[in-house]
């Protein structure tokens, strides 16, 4: 089956991925290109409509005669500026003749498919973080081509309560994923000793990162194949050019160097992140995996301020787990963009059975956002933080005091470090 496509031509402004996501969700595939995109290129592409977006007093200029270029293509053109859904339906079904078969699964068939005729038989590599994108990847690629898929899962040790034997057991044993854990903690710890300098403590887990990644991978032999994570907004973001794109593979740092392999495979660049979490539920992933909040690279030692011990990680994960699970039975992790506690480096006084304490303080955050670029803390109702603390207070040692940050950002990062 031919994948029908409705080229979307970004002359400027902000609608063009919201037309893009517009056409979509009418189950006809649509990919944005840069008004600049030669017109060879286009007709390559053979797309069944094009919508011109962002287009307005043109006459005279370089935008205006590649408007019209295109215009003389044979293929039906028009110009759309404002998301309008009839607009937009009749264009693409009316006046195109789409019939509007792209779906999840339409898309993991197709990927299937064309990940095994790219492979062959060869070797793929891929570092699983337990995030969204890099299970998705996974388990698409593993669906494709099974054990010429080898896993690298790096557990730093900075991850949230549970979090590293929830991965293995979900890829292990549920999806049979050729999966390495390498326990890497104290190498990390020992690395960490006496950092409190926030760059300092990403750059440091960003570069050992790699080093254990190229350790194990290099136990493999050569692979031919490197996965990455990327996916479309990453692409826009570059221009949406075939320029390679290269992300980091774990937010941490940036791509292994002595690792050999030929070529870099990205089965998620097509999808935006709701697509990518659709297909990470028909793939069968756990909706806690698929629907997990953004969490950074450098996991907890960011949210653990000043030095990092394995004390400080235990209280954090304990305060930050009791967090989640109350957010999660008020009803409020779909609302909230992310909500996690942070260790402050600070001890203040306290009483406990009349006694006196001089412990840690822990800060909550929540926050609202629609890309984390911007956001707003988030109005967590009262009684749900009041037993949060009162729970903190009583389940977690050397810990006599929670507040709760109400900054948004800016000015502040959502993040404290
Ligand atoms: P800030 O704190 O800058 O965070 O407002 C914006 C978003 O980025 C995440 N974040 C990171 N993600 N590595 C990552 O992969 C990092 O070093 C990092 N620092 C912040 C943060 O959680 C939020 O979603």
């Amino acid at each position: 089956m031919k994948q029908e496509l409705v080229l979307v031509l970004n002359f400027g402004g902000e609608s063009s991925q919201k037309i893009a996501r517009k056409i979509r969700d009418l189950k006809v595939y649509s990919e944005i290109l840069p008004y600049n995109v030669s017109i060879d290129r286009i007709k390559a592409l053979k797309p069944k409509g094009i919508v011109l977006t962002g287009i307005q007093a043109l006459k005279d200029s370089n935008k205006y005669k590649y408007a019209k270029q295109v215009n003389e293509l044979d293929i039906p053109t028009k110009t759309i500026n404002n998301v309008d859904e009839d607009d937009i339906k009749s264009f693409i079904f009316n006046q195109c003749g789409c019939e509007g078969n792209w779906n999840m699964t339409s898309f993991i068939e197709s990927s299937i498919e064309n990940i095994r005729k790219r492979v062959g038989n060869k070797k793929v590599l891929c570092a699983l973080s337990g995030g969204v994108d890099s299970s998705v990847a996974a388990v698409l690629i593993h669906k494709a081509i099974g054990d010429q898929l080898v896993c690298i899962f790096v557990d730093h040790g900075l991850m949230r309560k549970n979090e590293g034997d929830e991965v293995e057991r979900v890829f292990k044993e549920q999806f049979h994923l050729n999966l390495i854990r390498v326990n890497a903690q104290e190498r990390f710890l020992n690395r960490l000793k006496g950092v409190s300098d926030p760059e300092t403590k990403r750059k440091i887990i960003g570069e050992e990162f790699i080093r254990v990644f190229e350790e194990e991978a290099k136990k493999i032999g050569k692979v031919d194949f490197l996965v990455q994570g990327t996916i479309y907004p990453d692409v826009i973001e570059s221009g949406g050019d075939e320029a390679h794109l290269v992300k980091s593979h774990h937010n941490v740092g940036g791509l292994p160097e002595d690792i050999e392999f030929d070529e870099i495979i990205e089965p998620l660049r097509d999808l935006f992140k709701d697509e990518v979490r659709k297909v990470g539920e028909e793939l069968g992933i756990p909706a806690y995996m698929v629907w997990r909040q953004p969490f950074p690279g450098p996991g907890l030692a960011i949210r653990v301020i000043g030095d990092v011990t394995r004390e400080k990680l235990d209280i954090l994960r304990e305060a930050d787990a009791i967090f989640r699970e109350e957010i999660a039975l008020a009803g409020l992790d779909k609302d909230i963009w992310q909500y996690f506690a942070v260790l402050t480096d600070m001890k203040s006084v306290g009483v406990t059975e009349g006694k006196r304490t001089y412990d840690y303080t822990i800060a909550l955050r929540g926050v609202t956002s629609v890309d984390g670029m911007t956001a707003n803390w988030a109005r967590i109702p009262h009684e749900v933080l009041d037993k949060v603390s009162r729970r903190i207070t009583a389940e977690v040692p050397h810990v006599n005091r929670v507040v709760y940050d109400i900054t948004s950002k800016p000015p502040a990062t959502i993040e404290w470090e």
